[in-house]
């Protein structure tokens, strides 16, 4: 279809550093044609030294919205007018919108998380989670899981600098749902078994496994799984990380984190645009 930039056309974006390597320009963008709708998604390399300034200069300019990345998903939250109840809880904004000059903050990190759940056909309501980390991502996974109604999370992290975060994510759950958080050292592999035996989903929010460090992995073996639990990985480079193989090897159904990626973008492109991302077109083109 023919497209062209206009007076009227609408501006959303992504701020981060870095953010060149980004598939959210392609998604985005290719949704806004595939729907004919007049925006345009550009990106924007803004440290959090910078944050301020640029988010002020967003809204005199009147853009729709923004996404937030590494390192400004934290600062948004100072910056935002108005936050959502999970950004709020989760600590954390990933999408903005702006209503004549209002900007209200939201994470929808959790929402992709669990919209990628049911896309897979993984119906976790009402039972039992073991999530690795408490660091940004998965304070949004456990946030949107504990409202969504997941019965019991049980965090296991290490006792570094994200564990404090991990004491005020617990508490946070625990006063504002119905859903009953712990928090465990990841050190204690016995209470880790015992968490996995009674889990139904094994999900990985920690960065270990990633490029490039493939080999990393928080699980030590197999025999620490059973063939009922989902093991789900955040990561998505590589496409099948070591913690899958694992996963694969006792018998579990496994899930990486491409599809995170394309619902919480989905879900930020029904904030700004009211529409639906036409997500078949974007799978086929981009997450295959
Ligand atoms: P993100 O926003 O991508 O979630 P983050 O907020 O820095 O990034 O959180 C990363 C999470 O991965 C944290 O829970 C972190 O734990 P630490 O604070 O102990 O580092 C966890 N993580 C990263 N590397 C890890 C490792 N080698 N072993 C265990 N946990 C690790």
């Amino acid at each position: 279809m023919d497209y062209q930039i206009t007076g009227h056309t609408k501006l959303t974006g992504l701020l981060g550093s870095p953010v060149a390597h980004s598939i959210s320009p392609l998604m985005h963008n290719e949704s806004f044609r595939h729907l004919g709708l007049d925006y345009v998604y550009l990106c924007f390399d803004v440290g959090e030294e910078n944050l301020k300034t640029a988010v002020e200069g967003l809204k005199t300019l009147g853009v729709r919205g923004f996404n937030c990345t590494m390192p400004d998903k934290t600062r948004m939250c100072e910056l935002a007018d108005r936050l959502s109840p999970a950004a709020r809880m989760i600590g954390a904004v990933n999408t903005v919108v702006n209503d004549d000059g209002i900007l209200t903050g939201h994470n929808t990190d959790g929402v992709g998380y669990m919209m990628a759940l049911k896309e897979a056909g993984v119906d976790v309501i009402g039972k039992k989670m073991t999530l690795l980390g408490a660091g940004g991502a998965s304070s949004a996974i456990a946030v949107q899981a504990a409202l969504d109604g997941v019965a019991e999370i049980r965090i296991f992290n290490r006792k570094t600098r994200s564990w404090a975060r991990g004491e005020h994510l617990v508490e946070e759950i625990n006063r504002n749902t119905d859903c009953k958080a712990s928090l465990y050292d990841l050190e204690d592999l016995s209470m880790l078994k015992a968490s996995l035996d009674s889990s139904q989903i094994l999900t990985n929010g920690t960065s270990v496994g990633m490029e490039p460090h493939p080999e990393g992995c928080l699980i030590p073996d197999a025999s620490m799984l059973h063939e009922g639990l989902v093991v789900s990985d955040i990561i998505y480079n590589p496409r099948e990380t070591r913690l899958m193989e694992l996963g694969r090897e006792a018998g579990c159904r496994v899930l990486n984190g491409l599809y995170l990626l394309l619902f919480q973008g989905a879900e930020a492109f029904r904030i700004w645009t009211g529409c639906e991302m036409p997500v078949d077109v974007i799978k086929e083109k981009y997450f295959r």
